[in-house]
């Protein structure tokens, strides 16, 4: 019996809205450079939520919280299908985060479709910390746009990010 070569492992794909990044995404990078050598987040510009932070303040923002990580690079994710970008840049590992059940109907509806998309890309779930289980994105923005603190759920750049969009007057 033979299989792929462990050298499909050593590049992953991260695609998400990331609309802001979370203490929970900081979590599943860090899990993930100790299983991948590298990992290209792709940041999707037109997420069907309406987004609070452009496309460019996201990418941004993602770019300052990892800018000492050589391992990460952050890219557009190109208009179309999620497993056709992955094979366009010859990577065979998509990595998402899983928090909770609710994660995981998701999570398994999607890579089932693109499974049967095709078999050139694989799905790798991680999961993300205990204590970062109820953080998500939707939720610091409510927090947030609400006055409350955010500081222990995002990375510093994405908490100036958040009181200048809301608080900024
Ligand atoms: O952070 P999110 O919002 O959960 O990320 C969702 C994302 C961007 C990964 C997903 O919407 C996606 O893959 N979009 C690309 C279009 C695509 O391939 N759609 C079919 C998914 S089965």
């Amino acid at each position: 019996m033979t299989f792929a070569s462990p050298k499909a492992n050593q590049h992953a794909l991260y695609p998400g809205s990331f609309d802001p990044i979370t203490v929970g995404h900081v979590d599943i990078v860090k899990r993930g450079l100790a299983v991948f050598d590298r990992i290209t987040i792709a940041v999707a510009r037109n997420i069907k939520k309406s987004p609070i932070f452009t496309f460019e303040e996201r990418v941004e923002m993602i770019r300052e919280t990892f800018a000492d990580e050589p391992r990460i690079e952050v890219v557009p994710l190109a208009e179309g299908l999620l497993v056709d970008f992955a094979r366009s840049i010859g990577v065979r590992n998509v990595l998402r985060g899983l928090r909770a059940m609710s994660d995981f109907e998701y999570e398994f509806q999607m890579a089932s479709m693109n499974r049967r998309l095709t078999e050139d890309v694989d799905f790798v779930f991680l999961m993300t910390s205990e204590e970062h289980f109820f953080v998500s994105s939707s939720l610091i923005r409510d927090v947030a746009m609400n006055g409350g603190d955010v500081s222990e759920f995002v990375p510093k750049c994405v908490q100036k990010s958040l009181q200048a969009k809301f608080h900024s007057s």
